[in-house]
């Protein structure tokens, strides 16, 4: 970890993260960096500021010192958007420097006397304000509300063109030796990919559409390179916001020629037609992930339903109802809001049946308007009968995605 300069008299000081579950919910296999960024013109500003993850704010002025910044110096303090992850040392830097101004949305206001009771020196900013640092460092500010926050600003610096977006364009995964995408070889480049995707439909998801307009709102703005909060800084800023455009697109579908199917089994009765499904898929010459639950947490399984069409379900029935950790997987699906696939499901009963029916249930009731090939249920093992059903079911799923996805190239 060390402060690193990436524009004229601009540094980021970035940490990663591990072994924490994200908002305390969404597990991050590669991690996540933290990234804040110092301006320094006559006036320095620093943009974001670590949370206390990991005992934070210490690890800030230490890496501060790496590039001879003393935090009593530091002038401005802009908060693009309120969350503890980049607001969290407030509290301790207030006492080393009581005399800072802090620079916000009027939400970020509002949010900043409920968490940390911070109500002075406090100026609003709103779309196209300007704030003169010197040196040629004029900021100009962006509101783009709900990415991720309802207070959600980016801050362009005008002298270099560096649009600083907070959460928007972000991305999972720790930051290497290089913090540039463009360093990233291929298959470094390729795990970023799915790290984005994972970061964007677990955190952003919900918020596609506010997504989708703040992309739009970026793209007329001068900017050479994007710095996030989290994830590695674009030199070529037009990539990564094509690729926010299309997650966000991804929410209501259709998304990839894809298919992701998700499957629980407590005696291996599922389980059994779940492996012989695994064979069709095969012969289908389709891209297809697997998950199971509980194993697999909600975050994997939305990670690979965000990009994928068709879904396959396979699960047993449990108490009258669906086996429980299907059913918690479907909900969060359902809140983020996973909309328009094309499904195909199936799962054994012992006697009443019943996880068909709260599958309609779940999916009516969250609005996901998922269209359904016909279920096949089965008593105790599948038998050959329904092992074709399956097949057939499988096929027109297929057919059904494939369709979808060529009228939408
Ligand atoms: C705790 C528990 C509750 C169950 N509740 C029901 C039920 O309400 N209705 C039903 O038809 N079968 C019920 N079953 C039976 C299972 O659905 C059946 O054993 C099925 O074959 C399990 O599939 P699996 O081996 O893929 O887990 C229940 C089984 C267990 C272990
Ligand atoms: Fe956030
Ligand atoms: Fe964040």
């Amino acid at each position: 970890m060390n402060a690193k300069s990436i524009a004229e008299e601009t540094y980021v000081l970035s940490m990663n993260v591990e072994d924490i579950l994200f908002e305390g919910a969404w597990e991050i296999p590669n991690g996540v960096s933290i990234n804040s960024y110092i301006i320094k013109g006559e006036k320095t500003a620093v943009i974001d500021g670590f949370c206390g993850w990991d005992g934070a704010p210490e690890t800030l002025f230490t890496l501060l010192s790496q590039i001879n910044i003393n935090p009593e110096s530091i002038e401005y303090l802009i908060i693009n958007h309120m969350e503890p992850d980049h607001s969290g040392w407030i509290e301790k830097f207030k006492l080393i420097n009581p005399n800072f101004k802090i620079l916000c949305s009027k939400k970020a206001q509002d949010l900043l006397a409920a968490f940390y009771g911070q109500t002075e020196n406090i100026t609003c900013v709103k779309d196209g304000d300007t704030v003169d640092l010197g040196d040629g460092h004029v900021l100009s500010f962006t509101e783009i509300p709900n990415v991720h926050w309802p207070d959600t600003i980016a801050t362009l610096d005008t002298a270099t063109g560096t649009l600083f977006s907070c959460d928007a364009f972000g991305g999972f995964g720790k930051i290497g030796s290089s913090i540039f995408a463009d360093d990233l070889d291929e298959n470094e480049l390729k795990k970023y990919e799915v790290d984005t995707i994972r970061y964007f439909s677990n955190i952003l998801g919900t918020f596609s559409p506010q997504a989708k307009k703040a992309v739009l709102k970026c793209e007329n703005l001068p900017v050479k390179m994007i710095a996030p909060g989290h994830g590695y800084i674009w030199r070529e800023p037009g990539l990564i916001m094509d690729a926010y455009s299309k997650y966000a697109d991804y929410q209501k579908g259709p998304a990839k020629e894809e298919i992701t199917l998700v499957w629980s089994s407590m005696y291996g009765m599922t389980e059994k037609a779940v492996q012989f499904a695994v064979k069709v898929l095969e012969s289908q010459n389709i891209k297809f992930h697997i998950h199971q639950v509980p194993e697999d947490s909600w975050g994997t399984v939305i990670t690979s339903a965000w990009t994928s069409t068709g879904l396959i379900l396979a699960m047993p029935t449990y108490e009258f109802k669906m086996f429980p950790p299907m059913a918690s997987t479907l909900e969060e699906m359902g809140k983020k809001k996973i909309q328009n696939r094309k499904v195909f499901s199936f799962g054994s009963y012992g006697w009443s049946g019943g996880a068909q029916k709260e599958l309609a249930e779940i999916t009516t009731r969250l609005g996901m308007n998922w269209d359904f090939v016909e279920p096949v249920e089965f008593l105790g093992a599948p038998g050959e009968e329904e092992l074709q059903k399956i097949e057939n079911g499988i096929i027109a799923l297929v057919n059904e995605v494939k369709a979808l996805c060529s009228n939408n190239k």
